[in-house]
């Protein structure tokens, strides 16, 4: 859940609600165990619906996130017919929301998006705040990149979306970028997937990835 729950961008307002929510979810859970002698079905209750909240979020990532940006979710503030309208409206764009789904996914937008909520933040950034998140690292302690063996893990594991010299195909051009030189963030989005790019943790290890950034890092666009 972590990628979800992150306040990225423009998306200040809604990591406050899903944070929040989050907390509930986590208070409710204490409270089972505290009050378990009660057994009392209120809580328990609760507790499934933060389960069913998760399960819905995921929906939402797995059918909505594809084209675009969630952004373009979550600042809207809509009523639940405005939004079974867009739910519809999004289906003959191609999001293939199953038939069984379309519901909870309506639900779970009318709650979190609601119509009249608070609108979401603007995205305030100083130009320094900017530059800060794209100026270049120091390379963790022990970094030892092998450019050659780099190579080889991106034309297996990477080239194919992101073109055979990472000049960007359906991935974007990853070459002179300044993620190269911040190799901690590079990590989190290879490890983690970034919407319609996959997750590598348990694929590749922090080896292969100092060795890709080390081969990505030789390439120069002419
Ligand atoms: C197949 C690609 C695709 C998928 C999947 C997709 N969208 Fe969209 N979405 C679009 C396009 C294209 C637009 C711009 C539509 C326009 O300009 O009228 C858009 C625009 C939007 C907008 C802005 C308002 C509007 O109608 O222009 C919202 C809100 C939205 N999508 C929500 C969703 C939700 C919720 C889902 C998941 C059910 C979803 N989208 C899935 C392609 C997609
Ligand atoms: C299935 C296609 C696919 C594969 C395989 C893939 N990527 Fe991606 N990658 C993408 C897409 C699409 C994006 C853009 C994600 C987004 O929407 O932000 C991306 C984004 C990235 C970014 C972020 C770029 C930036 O500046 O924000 C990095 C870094 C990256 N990929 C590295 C890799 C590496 C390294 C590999 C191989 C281990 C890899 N990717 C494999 C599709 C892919």
């Amino acid at each position: 859940m972590g990628p979800f729950f992150r306040i990225v961008g423009g998306e200040q307002a809604l990591g406050k609600t899903v944070q929040f929510n989050r907390r509930t979810c986590r208070g409710r859970k204490w409270f089972v165990i505290f009050a378990s002698f009660l057994i009392s079905t209120h809580f328990l209750v609760g507790t499934a619906s933060c389960e069913v909240q998760r399960a819905e979020a995921d929906e939402m990532r797995a059918h909505c996130e594809i084209c675009h940006d969630r952004g373009m979710i979550f600042q809207q503030r809509l009523t639940p017919a405005q939004w079974l309208a867009e739910v519809k409206k999004m289906e003959k764009w191609g999001a293939a929301v199953p038939a069984d789904q379309e519901k909870s996914l309506v639900d779970y937008l009318s709650g979190q998006f609601k119509a009249g909520s608070v609108p979401m933040a603007a995205r305030e950034a100083s130009s320094v705040t900017l530059l800060d998140s794209v100026k270049p690292l120091a390379d963790p302690a022990r970094f030892h990149g092998d450019a050659r063996a780099g190579q080889g893990v991106f034309t297996d594991a990477c080239g194919e979306c992101h073109g055979p010299d990472a000049r960007g195909k359906q991935g974007p051009n990853l070459v002179q970028q300044p993620i190269l030189y911040r190799f901690n963030d590079f990590q989190e989005i290879v490890m983690r997937g970034r919407r319609t790019m996959p997750a590598f943790s348990g694929v590749l290890d922090r080896k292969q990835l100092e060795n890709l950034v080390a081969w990505l890092r030789t390439q120069q666009i002419h």
